[in-house]
Order: structure tokens, then sequence, then C-alpha cells
């Protein structure tokens, strides 16, 4: 099994520098429905990453990731941050190629023989049997296959755009906060299947006036983010509606947001409180 410790250093250069590039690949828009879509989806994947033709299991490493990209979530995570980040950050593991099976048990046999991690056999199992699931050649495959086809705006930009901007209300986990601002798991799906256009203002113009989410009643303002692009607000509605589980609730015939959506709204600007009006109850 070949290492590469030069790309793990590589990658953690990059992450670690404010000026790296932005991640987008120059070369896919040509190569068809075969090339991996340049975007990577939150957290899924290790690293951007293609097979060289008739190599095999051969990996091609570009272009490295310019932020660390979070550990998927899954049964196992937990026991991985708890016992895998107390010598180093556990961007050593999702900054990894994507391993097989193999080399995630000689890693793992490494770390506790070489280095005396001392991690307990039974969490040591739940730790490779997360790193099984998630982070070989396979399972990142598949993660590609399921983005193909993934619109402009995809993943990537939605979850950077929702970390920024729609965060700090709506909370990294899109539960919200009781009181003040409404839950998108859940609700943000069954918007998107009775009020596909509200979504798009409401991102646009912001909203005020008082709504039930979740069971629960909000009268408030939401302020707009008009100032983030069509496709950024594309990407951050496909994110809400289809991040935290949302995706199993969204009607299997919803079609992603699109960017000339975004446009189209843009161009009759309304108030929050007409928003609001245009919502219905
Ligand atoms: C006792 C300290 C310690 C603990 C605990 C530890 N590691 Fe490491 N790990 C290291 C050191 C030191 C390196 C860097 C050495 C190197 O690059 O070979 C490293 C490197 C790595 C790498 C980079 C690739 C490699 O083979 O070097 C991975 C992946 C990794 N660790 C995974 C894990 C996982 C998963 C766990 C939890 C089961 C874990 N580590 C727990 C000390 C530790
Ligand atoms: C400053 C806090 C804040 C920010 C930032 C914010 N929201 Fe909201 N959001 C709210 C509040 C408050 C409401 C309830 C508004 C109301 O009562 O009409 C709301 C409502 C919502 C709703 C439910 C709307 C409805 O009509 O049912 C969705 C969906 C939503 N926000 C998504 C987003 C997205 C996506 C972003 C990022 C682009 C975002 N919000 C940014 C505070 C915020």
């Amino acid at each position: 099994m070949a290492r590469r410790p030069e790309a793990l250093l590589l990658a953690l250069l990059l992450a670690g520098c404010p000026g790296s590039p932005p991640t987008g690949s120059s070369t896919g828009s040509s190569s068809g429905s075969s090339a991996p879509p340049s975007l990577v989806p939150p957290g899924a994947l290790a690293q951007p990453l293609s097979r060289l033709p008739d190599e095999g299991p051969v990996y091609a490493i570009d272009p490295l990731p310019a932020r660390t990209p979070p550990l998927v979530p899954g049964a196992g995570r937990d026991a991985l941050v708890a016992h895998c980040s107390t010598c180093h950050s556990t961007a050593y593991v999702s900054l990894q190629p994507p391993l097989p099976e193999a080399a995630w048990r000689a890693t793992l046999d490494k770390m506790q023989r070489t280095y005396g991690a001392g991690v307990p056999e039974a969490a040591a199992e739940e730790v490779l049997a997360y790193l099984v699931a998630h982070y070989t050649p396979e399972t990142i495959e598949a993660a590609y296959a399921a983005l193909a086809g993934a619109p402009a705006g995809g993943a990537d930009v939605g979850a950077r755009t929702y970390e920024a901007a729609c965060a700090p209300c709506h909370q990294p986990d899109g539960r919200g906060l009781p009181g003040a601002f409404p839950p998108l798991v859940g609700h943000a799906p069954a918007l998107a299947a009775a009020r596909r256009e509200h979504l798009v203002r409401l991102v646009l113009f912001g909203q005020q006036g008082p709504i039930q989410a979740g069971g629960q009643r909000f009268d408030a303002a939401m302020p707009g983010a008009g100032h983030l692009t069509d496709e950024e607000l594309a990407g951050v509605l496909n994110y809400v509606t289809r991040a935290w589980g949302n995706d199993a609730r969204l009607p299997a015939s919803a079609a992603p947001f699109a960017p000339e959506e975004v446009a189209r709204a843009r161009a009759r600007p309304l108030t929050p409180r007409e928003v609001h009006a245009q919502r219905g109850p």
C-alpha cells in the first residue's frame, strides 16, 4: 500500500494557508458525466480526486481542499473524535485520500503499536467500522455518484454559504433556537414542497411577520441575503432542503434550486413584509 505522507503534508499546509486558491477544478466541464464533479459535498469526501486512467485503484489528488473537511456524520464518529484527537487533529483522517479497509486497519495498528495510542479494543473496532463505512474508495465513489448531475450552486457552495450566512441564527445543526429562530430540519423541505418560490424570495429579501414552523410560532424579522450571488443562494437552498436528513423528507420529484430561479425573483424586489404577505398562511 503506497503511503502518501507528502500529500498529507501539502494538504495540511494548504488548509492552513488563507491565501490558497479556491478548490474549483478547471478541468471538469468538458469531460462529460464520467468525470467527478469539482465541488465536494460537505464533509462527505476526504479529497477531491479522480481515478488515473488504466491504473486500477490509483487516484490523482487534485485540487486539494482549501479548508479542512469536517468528519462525515455516522456511527463511530464520536469514538474517533474522543480517541484520535489526543495527539493530532482529526484532519489527519479527513484529509487522507480514500484508503481500502486493509490500509485503515494498518493505520490503526500503527497508531496503537508504534505510537502507543492506547485506544480500547472496542472503540478501535468502532473507529475502524466508521472509517470503512465512509472513507474507502468505494464509499467515496458512491458519494460522487450521488453528486453527479448536481446543479451549479452544488453542495459545497451551499454548505459554505450556510455556515457564513445562516448558521449564526438557525444553528449549525439546522435546529434553530426555540422562541427565536425557526428550525430548518423538517421545515425547509416542507416549504420546498408547498412554497418553493417563497423560499427563493425569503433568502433574497428576508421576511417579517408571524409564521408556524416545526409546531412553534415565530414572529420576528429575518434579514435578506440579496448581497449573495444567485449561485450561492441556489446552493444554500439546496443545502437546507437536503442537509440533516431533510433529503428524505423532500418529494422525489423536487428539482434542485437553480441560480436562474434566484435571478428571476431578484428582478422583482420586495420588502420583508411583502414576502410574508405572499407566503400565505
Ligand atoms: C499517541 C498519539 C496518537 C494517537 C492517540 C493517534 N495517533 Fe494518528 N498519528 C500519530 C502520529 C505521531 C502521526 C504522524 C506520524 C506519521 O505521519 O507517520 C499520526 C498520523 C496519523 C495519520 C496520517 C497517516 C499516517 O499513517 O501517518 C492518520 C490517518 C492517523 N494518524 C489516524 C489516527 C486514528 C484514526 C487514530 C485513532 C484511532 C489516531 N490516529 C490516534 C499519533 C497518534
Ligand atoms: C439574523 C438571523 C437570521 C439569519 C442570518 C437567517 N435567518 Fe432565516 N429566519 C430568521 C427568523 C427570525 C425567521 C422567522 C421569520 C418570521 O417570523 O417571519 C427565519 C425564518 C426562516 C425560514 C422559515 C420561513 C418561513 O416562511 O417559514 C427559513 C426557511 C429560513 N429562515 C432560512 C434561512 C436561510 C437559508 C438563511 C441564510 C441564507 C437564513 N434563514 C438566515 C432569522 C435568520
